[in-house]
């Protein structure tokens, strides 16, 4: 199996994805709270590009909540921002939530040509690699970066995914190596890498630095969510 690396949006855009697998990662903190959602028994996440694409589905669905972020707050007619913290079972279970955020949900659009779509955070990485490892398909690790440019947090968090898989017969590109070589780096104390990336600073400014502890949480949650004609579910098997 080779696993591959796409550190940033741009990087996407030269890779072949086509008869692989992707897996989506936005540490900060779409694919984690997509994951947290998924855990509190959401029926469906479904990704949008844009805010407006939300509102409309929910023209046709008034069941559906809306969940998301701009500039990392929740837009006023959203009934959840994108904290994992909001997504309570409570709150959200049984529920399809239609769900857009300005790095998270592109990088999900830009995997169209993959095989299958899977979403990794540090939260469920254990689970993303036996995912993986069961499957044996050639995998892309798609780092959403920020404005279609790496960024510390994803980088380090598909280093993880690559740390879990050093074992098997695997073969690692460069932009795999670098990965590998941030986490090694930086695996020692995750959060306190999350709170000195530039996206965790803007959390911390915006008062939610209490998303970065969750986010942080390596290997607590077996939950892996598939990203499948539209839609986001947990199928936890090999497909
Ligand atoms: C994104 O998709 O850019 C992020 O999830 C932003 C955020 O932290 O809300």
């Amino acid at each position: 199996m080779n696993l591959d690396v796409a550190l940033s949006l741009a990087e996407l855009a030269k890779l072949n994805l086509a008869g692989r697998s992707a897996v989506v990662i936005d540490v900060l903190r779409a694919t984690t709270t997509i994951t947290a959602a998924l855990v509190s028994g959401a029926a469906a996440v479904i990704p949008c590009a844009r805010l407006k694409g939300c509102r409309a589905m929910r023209m046709i669905e008034p069941n559906l909540l809306l969940g998301g972020e701009r500039g990392g707050r929740r837009p006023a007619d959203f009934n959840l921002g994108n904290s994992p913290r909001e997504y309570t079972a409570e709150r959200i279970a049984g529920r399809r939530i239609a769900f857009s955020t300005t790095n998270g949900t592109r990088a999900l659009a830009g995997c169209h040509d993959a095989k299958t779509v899977w979403l990794a955070a540090f939260t469920n990485r254990a689970a993303v690699a036996e995912i993986l490892l069961r499957n044996k398909r050639d995998t892309i690790l798609v780092c959403a970066g920020k404005l279609r440019l790496s960024n510390l947090e994803d980088t380090a968090c598909a280093g993880a995914i690559v740390d879990s898989l050093l074992a098997a017969d695997v073969t690692l590109t460069d932009r795999a190596r670098v990965a590998w070589s941030v986490y090694d780096q930086h695996r020692g104390d995750i959060t306190a890498m999350l709170r000195e990336s530039d996206h965790g600073r803007t959390l911390v400014d915006l008062g939610l630095g209490a998303d970065i502890d969750l986010c942080a949480n390596l290997d607590s949650c077996p939950t892996v969510g598939r990203y499948l004609d539209g839609e986001i579910a947990t199928i936890n098997k090999i497909v």
